[in-house]
């Protein structure tokens, strides 16, 4: 093989993805830009939808989790431009204004819509909604949302230990003071969001801070936000008033997350992933990359509607191992599998600890990537709350599963690269829940 050839193939369910890196070697360099942040893509129709006036959202991601968003929204009223580009109108129906819908709300496979709409719909007065979603979803756990919903008033139904189905009634909701035992922003955005109806003010306390786009975006939409980065708490003071604005969403660091570990693992690579956000409650793998010796810079770096981005410049070097845990673990969740495959290619060994929330994402990534890459060779193994990692060996071809986990399908991809002989992954279709182009580039940089 002189060239790396990447294939797909479908049977009427599921998609093949195959890939077998070329035998001699192969040179991974160029541009690449990344699809729009998936919890800035929420965000934007969300507070889009309950604003008054007009909202336009450039950069927004076409991957199914927004779709998801997007369509619940219009279910109950907002008028949303096709997502057929990714420059998209929202026509907000104001504050409270959601319509009772007249059929269950569908959040596919996507948390976010499902715990950021709870604290929404929850505080919609008189009006019923009956919320689901698909088989991962439906076994992810909801009391963390529901909890404090339900300390403010809420009315939720739901299956027994807190699984959607979900039904609420919509309540006049009280403010409330809420320390979160878990670092999450789906939490915090669910409470803040269930605060903008109530009177007063709706604060949020966390153990470690997690990603902030929520209060920014609230306060650039007119609601009075208050952050207080030493209490790791951000409060709303409700009702609140938001206005349509104008939302440059940029490219997701999750994304760009795949790129830049597979320029730092390929010999001989450069790549550099265009306007990417770099807000620091997301950039923990930027340092975690760097505290491997990977050979990381950014370049051009700008603040656009609020938001950090920059471009990201990343050679192959020779990683070494690292032990990450505590507090950076929410500023890099989602980027976890794919520095797994990193830690493959280190010296030494990895331990990835305080990362137990792995365990209720799309898939348990924890087990999940200690079997999938365990059978491509890897020496890796699993803990309760993390992984262990020893690197210098090689990876082998071999089928691989992605459990439906669209971050598990492109985190084995990024493996496959590197492995001798043949990858295939199966159900590699979910990579179009965050990363709809993920194939395509990783054909154009291969090439
Ligand atoms: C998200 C928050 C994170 C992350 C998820 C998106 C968000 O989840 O894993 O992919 O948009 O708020 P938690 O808040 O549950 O940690």
């Amino acid at each position: 093989m002189t060239t790396t050839t990447i294939t797909l193939s479908n049977t009427e369910s599921h998609q093949f993805l195959t890939i077998q890196p070329a035998s001699s070697a192969f040179s991974l360099r160029g541009r690449v830009r990344v699809p729009g942040d998936k919890s800035i893509s929420h965000r934007s129709l969300m507070l889009g939808a309950i604003a008054t006036g007009t909202t336009e959202i450039s950069g927004l991601l076409l991957g199914e989790d927004p779709r998801s968003t997007a369509a619940c929204l219009t279910a109950m009223g907002a008028t949303i431009s096709p997502l057929n580009s990714d420059h998209v109108t929202v026509q907000g129906i104001g504050i409270g204004a959601l319509q009772e819908p007249k059929a269950v709300l569908d959040a596919g496979n996507s948390g976010t819509t499902m715990r950021l709409m709870l604290g929404l719909l929850a505080s919609h007065p008189d009006r019923f909604f009956t919320m689901t979603g698909d088989e991962s979803l439906r076994s992810r756990p909801m009391l963390r949302v529901i909890n404090p919903l339900q300390a403010m008033g809420a009315q939720i139904w739901h299956r027994s230990g807190g699984y959607a189905p979900l039904s609420i009634q919509g309540q006049l909701l009280k403010p409330m003071h809420y320390q979160s035992p878990i670092a999450s922003a789906q939490v915090k955005s669910c409470v803040l969001l269930a605060g903008l109806m109530a009177e007063g003010r709706t604060t949020v306390a966390e153990p470690a801070r997690s990603r902030d786009h929520s209060e920014r975006m609230l306060a650039a939409f007119g609601a009075e936000v208050i952050v207080d980065p030493e209490a790791k708490s951000a409060t709303v003071v409700g009702p609140a008033r938001l206005t349509g604005q104008t939302v440059v969403v940029p490219g997701d660091i999750s994304s760009a997350a795949f790129w830049m570990v597979a320029a730092a693992i390929v010999p001989d690579a450069e790549l550099v992933i265009e306007n990417v956000g770099v807000n620091p409650t997301r950039t923990g793998i930027l340092a975690a990359l760097q505290m491997m010796d990977a050979d990381i810079t950014l370049e051009n770096e700008r603040v656009v509607t609020g938001e950090p981005v920059a471009d990201i410049r990343v050679k192959s070097s020779q990683l070494k191992a690292c032990t990450i845990g505590g507090e950076i673990i929410p500023r890099l969740i989602d980027e976890i599998p794919v520095l797994a495959v990193a830690a493959v290619f280190a010296e030494g060994t990895t331990v990835i600890k305080d990362a137990a929330e792995l365990r209720v994402k799309e898939s348990d990534r924890i087990a999940v990537m200690a079997s999938e890459l365990g059978k491509m060779g890897a020496t890796i193994t699993e803990h309760t709350d993390g992984l262990e990692i020893t690197g210098g060996g090689t990876l082998t071809g071999t089928e691989v599963d992605s459990y439906t986990d669209h971050r598990i399908a492109m985190s084995l991809a990024i493996a496959a690269l590197t492995a001798k002989g043949t990858t295939t992954i199966h159900r590699a279709e979910a990579a179009s829940i965050s990363y709809p182009s993920f194939v395509a580039t990783l054909r154009s940089v291969c090439h």
